[in-house]
């Protein structure tokens, strides 16, 4: 195998997207190799279990800083101390400048629990409940200026149920992207999915019960 892709997970809460990207990330043959976690607040959830793990992490706490380009600062020099290659948003809840997501163009990935292009931003279960779609599910795409939009990587689709409130869709949702995320991330990382023309293609993608596009339940 090539070289694993340092790759560091950027955090602000829970964190179950990280568990599950560190936890894959254990196999000797996963590509990609969970170098940092950095957490833009002290209090996430996600940050003592890291710490906890042994794994390297920072805080950058974006209160500190007057402007959003000074905090991007800061974390880019912790990304560049543990030269770090390859981005995961993991429930990273703060916007990044287009020059940062210029500078990371392809290296920089996030997952977002909706189908995208529908149902971008905040309270997307309860968005989805409310247009009464009956699959959802979730997306991991290359990170572009504009708020959860780029290239999609991978989605997996969930059903929505009569009876779901925004909370159990959202229980259903979570498991999905426990299993596509790091499914993506091996793609990224291995130089499986490039981008094309602002559209991902995966050099691996050959057949109809590839398991990244099946239902979760
Ligand atoms: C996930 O639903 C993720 O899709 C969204 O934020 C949530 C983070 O959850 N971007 P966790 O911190 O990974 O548990």
């Amino acid at each position: 195998m090539n070289k694993k892709k340092r790759t560091a997970i950027l955090i602000s809460g829970r964190g179950s997207n990280m568990r599950s990207l560190v936890e894959a990330a254990r196999a000797p043959d996963y590509p990609a190799e969970i170098v940092l976690v950095a957490s833009n607040r002290p209090e996430a959830e996600g940050v003592a279990w890291a710490v906890e793990q042994g794994l390297p992490t920072v805080v950058v706490d974006h209160k500190n800083f007057a402007a959003r380009a000074d905090f991007e600062r800061t974390l880019q020099s912790a990304l560049d101390t543990y030269g770090v290659e390859l981005i995961a948003l993991a429930g990273f809840m703060r916007l990044m400048t287009p020059d940062f997501v210029e500078h990371w163009r392809d290296r920089m990935i996030n997952i977002h629990p909706s189908l995208l292009p529908s149902f971008k931003g905040l309270h997307t279960h309860e968005q989805a409940i409310a247009a009464g779609v009956k699959i959802a599910g979730c997306t991991v795409h290359f990170v572009r200026a504009e708020m959860d939009a780029g290239p999609i990587i991978a989605q997996a689709a969930v059903p929505v149920l009569s009876g779901d409130t925004a909370e159990t869709l959202a229980v259903r949702i979570l498991k999905a992207e426990h299993r596509v995320y790091p499914a993506a991330l091996r793609l990224v990382a291995a130089g499986e999915a490039r981008c094309d023309r602002e559209k991902v293609v995966i050099s691996s993608d050959v057949s109809e019960t590839n398991p990244l596009y099946s239902p979760a339940i």
